[in-house]
């Protein structure tokens, strides 16, 4: 298709508007066609591929949830209500604590009893502040209670032992007459809480204790096998896994760990440019197409991963959990740099609304994910100031996709020739994916990444007739908008009605720089 480089006049307007785009080019038209197979959906797309994951760091738990009592911001046995009441809203399936790194130094009988007992400790990982251990295994599990959201526990193995981590789920878990079960009783907590999901430690291979994968998958077994079941309760174990495009650690996990032992293998992405991370919100458009082209590759990454898995576990039975990934900017200027403290802007958006798409697109295997770090840390859904609340793109984008928690899978076929282009790079500006809900809607989540150019998308349905449409848009003005305490609306969801139907076709026309999440019946 013929290319046309944009003219010296919008560039002007541009610059006007203070955008910092630079080389742009755009088409005489940009085109995507998809069909959705309605009639071909099998996998089911796990609610917790939405989860979350919070650690002890800078003031996503102190500051952030947990606010004490005693404070004047309303909150329920110290938690913070608003918080609960925003994810609840966008439909926060679990909540993965208490780290991170931080789990492998955390002893958690540090954090239970009478919080004025409670030892003192150094968070030497996270800017050397003196954790006063007020919040600990009661109050996250509280926090996953008020949230309706499944506790998702990190173990130590880097700094701790078999017993500890045994005790801690026994703690939890046990509903008979146990030293343990005791315990909880006497701290106020009568029934067990049965929580399914366990992390046997984190980053194994770095923070977690620096180990060799071979050491470690001996590790696992050996802490897993003291992890034990309670009444019905079956405890998932995912063994603490690899990271970004590290395929060595994965195969070793898949080789030497019986698969019946574990639930799932963990995998970190964070998709940053360590050394040089750049501003949140203060970057040129080579820094937002460097971002974009972490986030367009992530699905390669995952399916290298997968790949490996699927070599040793052709039956699909662990499943791959993708639980940390985000953006990681540098911190706001003025801000402690161990509390890792960022704003999130559209671009954030972009990153977790691909990365979504690629999840839901590889459910089969993908059966949980939790975006890091929730609450004031890295790629966070609020951010909190005093008394004040906001909701960052992010967000946005889980309330917008929660529509595809526990969907079934639509496959789909894009074929487009539609690229955002950068410096004589391209990449696919559109992600797209699909999916039918219990009640028979499809629901089809979009981005268009390309920061000027806006794409005719036409979608054909195969094996199921629609008649109605209706839909929501995220965008702004500039990559770089945000959301401020001043300003806290500047980026939110709109409705959206650009999308026809007809004959069981839809016609579109997609901004730039959107998402778009469209019902159709
Ligand atoms: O999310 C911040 C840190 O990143 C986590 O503590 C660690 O697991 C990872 O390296």
């Amino acid at each position: 298709m013929k290319k046309q480089v944009i003219s010296l006049s919008v560039i002007l307007l541009l610059a006007m508007a203070g955008l910092t785009l630079q080389a742009q080019s755009t088409k005489a038209s940009a085109k995507a066609n998809i069909i959705i197979n309605a009639d071909l959906g099998k996998d089911v797309i796990s609610r917790d591929i939405y989860g979350h994951f919070s650690e002890h760091l800078g003031h996503c738990i102190y500051g952030g949830y947990y606010v004490g009592e005693d404070s004047g911001i309303p909150n329920t046995r110290g938690i913070r209500n608003d918080i609960v009441e925003a994810l609840k809203k966008s439909g926060i399936p679990n909540l993965r604590w208490p780290g991170g790194c931080f789990a492998d130094e955390y002893h958690w009988m540090d954090g239970i009893g009478p919080k004025e007992q409670r030892p003192k400790m150094i968070n030497t990982h996270w800017g050397g502040v003196t954790e006063d251990n007020s919040f600990g295994t009661h109050e996250f599990l509280d926090l996953c209670e008020q949230m309706n959201a499944e506790p998702y526990i990190c173990g130590n193995v880097g700094s701790g032992m078999v017993e500890e981590m045994s005790k801690w789920v026994e703690y939890i878990n046990s509903d008979a007459v146990s030293p343990m079960a005791d315990l909880r009783r006497a701290n106020g907590r009568e029934n067990s809480w049965g929580v399914k999901y366990w992390g046997v430690g984190n980053e194994n291979w770095g923070c977690g204790g620096n180990m060799r994968p071979e050491f470690y998958a001996d590790q696992f077994r050996r802490f897993a096998t003291y992890c034990r079941n309670y009444g019905d309760n079956r405890l998932l174990k995912i063994a603490g896994g690899s990271h970004d495009r590290n395929y060595e650690w994965t195969e070793v996990m898949m080789k030497e760990i019986p698969h019946n032992m574990m639930w799932g293998l963990s995998l970190h992405h964070y998709m940053t440019e360590w050394g040089n991370k750049g501003s949140a919100t203060k970057f040129g458009e080579d820094e937002y197409f460097r971002t974009l082209r972490f986030a367009v590759n992530f699905g390669s990454l995952l399916d290298g991963q997968i790949a490996i898995m699927d070599r040793y576990d052709p039956r699909n039975r662990v499943a791959l959990v993708v639980d940390e990934w985000g953006t990681w900017w540098d911190v706001e200027p003025g801000t402690n740099p161990g509390f890792l403290y960022q704003q999130n802007t559209l671009r954030d958006a972009f990153v977790a609304g691909i990365a979504l798409n690629d999840f839901n697109e590889r459910c089969r295997r993908i059966k949980m994910a939790n975006i890091a770090q929730t609450v004031n840390v890295l790629q966070a859904m609020v951010l909190t100031e005093g008394e004040k609340m906001i909701l960052t793109p992010t967000y946005h984008v889980f309330e917008m996709y929660k529509v595809h928690q526990d969907a079934t899978l639509l496959p789909l076929d894009l074929e487009t020739d539609y690229d955002y282009e950068f410096d004589g790079e391209k990449l696919q500006a559109i992600s797209a994916s699909a999916s039918r809900d219990k009640e028979g809607a499809i629901h089809v989540s979009l981005v268009n990444i390309h920061p000027l150019q806006a794409a005719d998308v036409f979608i054909d349905f195969r094996g199921q007739e629609v008649s109605s449409v209706t839909g929501r848009i995220l965008t702004a003005p500039e990559l770089s908008s945000h959301n401020t305490f001043e300003k806290p609306d500047a980026v939110k969801p709109e409705s959206f009605t650009g999308a026809k139907l007809s004959k069981n076709r839809l016609a579109m026309k997609m901004p730039a720089k959107s998402i778009v999440v469209l019902e159709i019946k």
